[in-house]
């Protein structure tokens, strides 16, 4: 007897249905199952997204004079970080726009960057993902100042991109007293 033949039988002895009879309401089954599950949020998912809302909910904060290095971990790949974006080196809070700048959002290459000179140009190119508007024209600074002004409207400003980080002055002794002697001399001439 064939594999389908005690397939079948057994089907009919067990369930007292037709084969045929059977698989539809297996195939039927299969679909409600489907359709149920997918009305709810896997477990995991949820987590996600509830992670995404609290974060989107948290009210900006300050972080003060940091580096475009310092910056590029605020891309929204952190959770407990803030998701920033600057323009000509204002840094915003942009993370109430998680849709836009989080990981996977059509501007998340923008994120934990200055995008002055791709919002100028309209350009995704990842060599113009700087804030180097070092020769741009008229038209495409005016494009830029619209980018401003929409951020300035709608975002917090948190910071300010610095080329370097200010530290504490090292005091090197040998200096201190150069200057003294040049001073010194300065005064005596
Ligand atoms: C096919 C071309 C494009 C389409 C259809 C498009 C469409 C959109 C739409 C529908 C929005 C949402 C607007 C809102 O709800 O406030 C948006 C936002 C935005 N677009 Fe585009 N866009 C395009 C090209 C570009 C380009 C070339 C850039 C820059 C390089 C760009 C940068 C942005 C930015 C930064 C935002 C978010 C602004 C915010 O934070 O509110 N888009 N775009």
């Amino acid at each position: 007897m064939g594999l389908y033949t005690t397939l079948t039988n057994m089907i009919t002895e067990y369930t007292g249905l037709s084969p045929a009879a059977f698989f539809t309401i297996a195939a039927l089954m299969y679909v409600v199952y489907k359709v149920v599950s997918g009305m709810f949020v896997a477990a995991d998912a949820y987590v996600e997204v509830k992670r995404d809302q609290e974060y989107v909910l948290r009210e900006p904060v300050q972080i003060g004079d940091i580096t475009e290095e310092e910056l590029r971990p605020y891309d929204g790949s952190d959770h407990s970080k803030p998701l920033l974006m600057a323009i000509k080196g204002k840094i915003y809070d942009v993370s109430r726009s998680r849709m836009f700048y989080g990981p996977g959002g059509p501007y998340a290459l923008f994120a934990g960057r200055d995008a002055s000179r791709a919002l100028a140009l309209m350009s995704f190119e990842p060599s113009d993902l700087t804030g180097n508007i070092d020769g741009l024209g008229a038209s495409e600074l005016e494009v830029l100042e619209d980018w401003e002004a929409k951020f300035e409207e709608k975002y917090v400003k948190v910071g300010q991109l610095v080329s370097e980080k200010k530290t504490a002055p090292v005091v090197d002794d040998e200096a201190v007293g150069n200057d003294k002697l040049q001073e010194d001399q300065t005064k005596e001439d």
